[in-house]
């Protein structure tokens, strides 16, 4: 929308910027279009705009436990959907067993985050080490198995019939919030051929969201080498290097580290808090209405969330006005803290979003009444 036709009007009280040195006794919430990219405005409200007192009718925030998630077995085939539409599936997989097949994903690409645990994936490209906030790119159609040295859990997000790309990091250029070099790719090494051989090996494909094996007198897993930009490629959340202004609370589109094709990949990353004065400390409560948008929590004390925890998912569909937690709010006010500790991956799609079943009976239903008592 870069031709849209509005431009900044100004009404009433109303501070001169976004998220600064707002008028005396109000609350800034920002209404805007496409995801923070597009046309905007910012109200000044005399009351915390999530002040509500009761909130009745299908539209709901919800948050879900995945600790309460029991484990699936050595396929990530099993892994328990929560969250899905057309474009993404957002999956949990937890496992200790080491795969005794490979699996092979037509309908997508599948971005990997280790919450938990560490091990090996062996895949067509040779073999990757993973630990705890490793994100791991699987290009649609490559296979791959984990040997866990660790209980391992992990998030799977498939951009399905679609690819994760690196974003356009505009004009603060390439190199910014993590240089692409870091980007780690698989090895043909001494454990990569010490598992070839002629053992009979299974793939499971997953095509049109069918499951069909392919049995091969050998383990096809036998490059003897590769060339070529399409592979498998890790990073880990500690290598990212959050964007930040002192005197501006950036919004969560500047910590973005994937994009599929209808939806984004940001990461939430330990930074200081803004030091102006004047600047807003906390997130500004905002309407996202084009996106629906799902947070899932690694590490860290989530300072804008009350009652969250490691290992649970928010999820705040359009339509749902929403900012930090009262507690929060009044601690940001404050400065109180310098930093922020928390790692968490947040999804911004673009298309509704269904829960599953899975979701629903891990869910905490009083999330709803978490900015209860605002005012
Ligand atoms: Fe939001």
């Amino acid at each position: 929308m870069k031709n849209w036709i509005g431009f900044p009007h100004r009404e009433g009280k109303h501070s001169r910027q976004a998220h600064v040195d707002l008028p005396e006794g109000t609350y800034e919430r920002e209404m805007g279009k496409e995801g923070f990219f597009g046309p905007a405005s910012h109200l000044y409200h005399k009351n915390i705009p999530t002040g509500w007192t009761s909130f009745e009718g299908p539209l709901q925030p919800h948050a879900f436990d995945t600790n309460k998630l029991s484990d699936f077995g050595s396929s990530p085939w099993n892994a328990e959907a929560l969250i899905t539409n057309a474009h993404m599936k957002f999956r949990i997989w937890k496992t200790s067993e080491k795969m005794d097949h490979l699996v092979r994903n037509a309908d997508g690409d599948d971005l990997l985050f280790i919450h938990h645990g560490a091990g090996e994936l062996f895949c067509d490209f040779g073999h990757l080490n993973y630990e705890a906030g490793d994100y791991i790119v699987i290009p649609r159609g490559a296979m791959w198995r984990i040997e866990p040295a660790e209980k391992t859990e992990m998030v799977l997000v498939e951009a399905t019939n679609s690819s994760y790309q690196l974003p356009d990091k505009g004009m603060v250029g390439p190199h910014a919030i993590f240089d692409p070099a870091i980007l780690d790719v698989p090895a043909i090494d001494a454990a990569f051929e010490a598992q070839q051989g002629q053992d009979e090996w299974r793939v499971v494909v997953k095509a049109r969201n069918q499951f069909s094996t392919i049995t091969y007198p050998f383990n096809p897993l036998d490059a003897a080498g590769w060339k070529g930009d399409l592979t498998v490629v890790r990073v880990n959340v500690r290598d990212i290097r959050p964007l930040m202004s002192h005197r501006y609370h950036l919004p969560p589109s500047a910590h973005t580290t994937f994009v599929a094709g209808r939806f984004v990949v940001c990461t939430f990353a330990p930074r200081p808090i803004e030091s102006d004065p004047g600047a807003l400390k906390v997130p500004f409560y905002h309407n996202n209405d084009d996106y629906d948008e799902i947070i899932f929590y690694h590490r860290g004390d989530f300072f804008s969330r009350d009652n969250i925890e490691q290992g649970m998912v928010t999820f705040h569909p359009f339509g749902f006005t929403h900012g930090p937690h009262p507690k929060a709010f009044k601690a940001g006010e404050k400065a109180a803290r310098k930093e922020t500790d928390e790692y968490a991956m947040m999804i911004d799609t673009r298309d509704p979003v269904e829960m599953t079943e899975s979701a629903y009976s891990v869910e905490n239903k009083d999330y709803v009444n978490s900015w209860k008592g605002s005012n």
